[in-house]
C-alpha cells in the first residue's frame, strides 16, 4: 500500500499566515501539522509516499527533506499546477499510484490516534473505498456520510447545507485502484473543484463496496486559527517536560514545560503545558498554560496564554495576550509613549485592541 499526502491548496481561511507560507507547515506545539501525518503513516508501516505540493513546494521540500528519510519514508514530490480539488490531486498522482491500493491523507488534518489501526483494518478487509468519520456538531463544514449499522456507506455529500447525518469525513481515506475510474468520470463541483466526495459517491452508485468506520480520536481539520489553537491545546496536553535552556533563580517553572536549547527564562513565571523553542528569550513575563512559542522569539513584560507564536516573533509590554496566533518575525509592542496605536498589518490581519 502507498500513501498520497495532499499538501497543495490555498488555505484562504488561514490568511494572513498563508500569504507567506503554506498551512501544512504551520506548527502545532512547534511541529508542522504535516509532520504529524507523515509520522503516523510511517508508524502504520507504509513507506512509499507521494506528497502533492503546490505553490509552496520548495518550503515543503526543505522542511520534509528530499527523500523523507528523516521520517523513515521514501517521499516522491508530485507537483499539482493548480489546486483543482482532492480528486484532481489523485489524478495528478496517477503514475505514482500505479495499480496499488493507497491511503489519501490530507496534509492539514491532525488525528491524534494516527492511521495505524485504520490501515490495519483496510489491509484485512479491502474495499473500493474505506472512510474514517466522526460525529461533529456542525457537519455542514465537511464532507458528510450516511452510514448503515454494518458500516456500509449509502451516500456522501460535500459540505451540504442540510446535512443528513452528523458524521463528518475525516481527511483520511483508503482506496483501491477502482477509484481512478471514478475520478475520471466526475465533473467539477459548484466551487470548481474535482471533489473526492463525488468520486466516492460514484463508487457507491456503481454498486462498489464503500465502508466507513467511526472514530472518537481527537481530530482537527486545521483550516482556521481557532482550529490551530484547539489542536495546539490537545497536543500540549500530552507534552512531557524537558528543560534544555536556562531558567534564572527569579523565575518559576510549574508543570510540564519544554524549553529548547539556548532558550533563556528570566524573572518570569511559566505554567505548563508550554513549549518554548530554542534560542527564545522570555523576560519579566507570565507564560501559559497551553502556549507554544517558536524558536528565537522574544517576550518581555507581557502575559501570554493559550496562544501560538511562530519563530522570531517579538512581544514587548503588550499586557495580556490570549487565544492569539502571532506570525513569523511579527512584532507586538505597546510602549508607554506615544499614547496611540501604530499598526503595520499584513492583508487579512485581525487585531483586537482594548484601550
Ligand atoms: O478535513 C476534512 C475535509 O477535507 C473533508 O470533510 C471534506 O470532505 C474534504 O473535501 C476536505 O475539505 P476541505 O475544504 O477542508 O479541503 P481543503 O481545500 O482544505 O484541502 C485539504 C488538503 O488538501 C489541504 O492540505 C490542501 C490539500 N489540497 C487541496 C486541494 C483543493 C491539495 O493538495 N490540492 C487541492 O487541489
Amino acid at each position: 500500500m502507498k500513501a498520497l499526502v495532499l499538501a497543495g491548496g490555498t488555505g484562504s481561511r488561514l490568511r494572513p499566515f498563508t500569504h507567506s507560507g503554506t498551512k501544512q507547515l504551520l506548527p502545532i506545539a512547534n511541529k508542522p501539522v504535516l509532520f504529524y501525518g507523515l509520522e503516523s503513516i510511517a508508524e502504520a508501516g507504509i513507506s512509499e509516499v507521494g506528497l502533492v505540493v503546490g505553490d509552496y513546494a520548495d518550503d515543503i521540500r526543505r522542511a520534509v527533506g528530499d527523500g523523507g528519510s528523516a521520517f523513515g519514508l521514501d517521499v516522491t514530490y508530485i507537483p499539482q499546477n493548480r489546486p483543482l480539488g482532492l480528486a484532481h490531486a489523485v489524478s495528478t498522482a496517477r503514475d505514482f499510484l500505479a495499480d496499488d491500493d493507497f491511503l489519501v491523507y490530507l496534509g492539514d488534518n491532525y488525528l491524534q490516534d494516527g492511521v495505524r489501526d485504520f490501515i490495519a483494518r483496510a489491509r484485512i478487509r479491502p474495499a473500493a473505498a474505506r472512510l474514517l468519520v466522526t460525529s461533529v456538531p456542525d457537519p455542514s463544514a465537511f464532507g458528510v456520510a450516511e452510514v448503515e449499522e454494518t458500516g456500509r456507506v449509502t451516500r456522501v455529500e460535500e459540505k451540504p447545507v442540510h446535512p443528513r447525518s452528523d458524521l463528518a469525513l475525516i481527511g483520511v481515506y483508503a482506496f483501491s485502484p477502482a477509484v481512478h475510474e471514478a475520478v475520471g468520470a466526475i465533473r467539477p463541483s459548484a466551487r470548481g473543484e474535482l471533489e473526492i466526495t463525488h468520486a466516492v459517491q460514484w463508487l457507491i452508485d456503481d454498486g462498489q463496496d464503500v465502508l466507513a468506520e467511526e472514530t472518537t480520536s481527537v481530530w482537527r481539520d486545521t483550516g482556521s486559527v481557532d482550529d490551530m489553537l484547539e489542536a495546539n491545546r490537545h497536543v500540549l496536553d500530552g507534552l512531557s517536560g524537558r528543560l534544555e535552556g536556562k531558567v534564572d533563580p527569579d523565575s518559576a517553572v510549574v508543570g510540564r514545560v519544554r524549553l529548547g536549547e539556548g532558550a533563556v527564562v528570566r524573572g518570569s513565571r511559566i505554567t505548563g503545558p508550554v513549549v518554548i523553542g530554542p534560542g527564545s528569550v522570555i523576560s519579566n513575563a507570565v507564560i501559559g498554560p497551553y502556549t507554544s512559542i517558536g524558536a528565537n522569539c522574544r517576550v518581555h513584560d507581557s502575559s501570554i496564554e493559550a496562544s501560538v507564536l511562530l519563530d522570531g516573533a517579538d512581544v514587548e509590554c503588550a499586557g495580556r495576550i490570549e487565544r492569539s496566533f502571532i506570525g513569523r518575525d511579527a512584532v507586538v509592542a505597546a510602549p508607554r509613549f506615544p499614547y496611540a496605536h501604530r499598526l503595520v498589518l499584513g492583508d487579512h490581519s485581525k487585531v483586537q485592541l482594548h484601550p
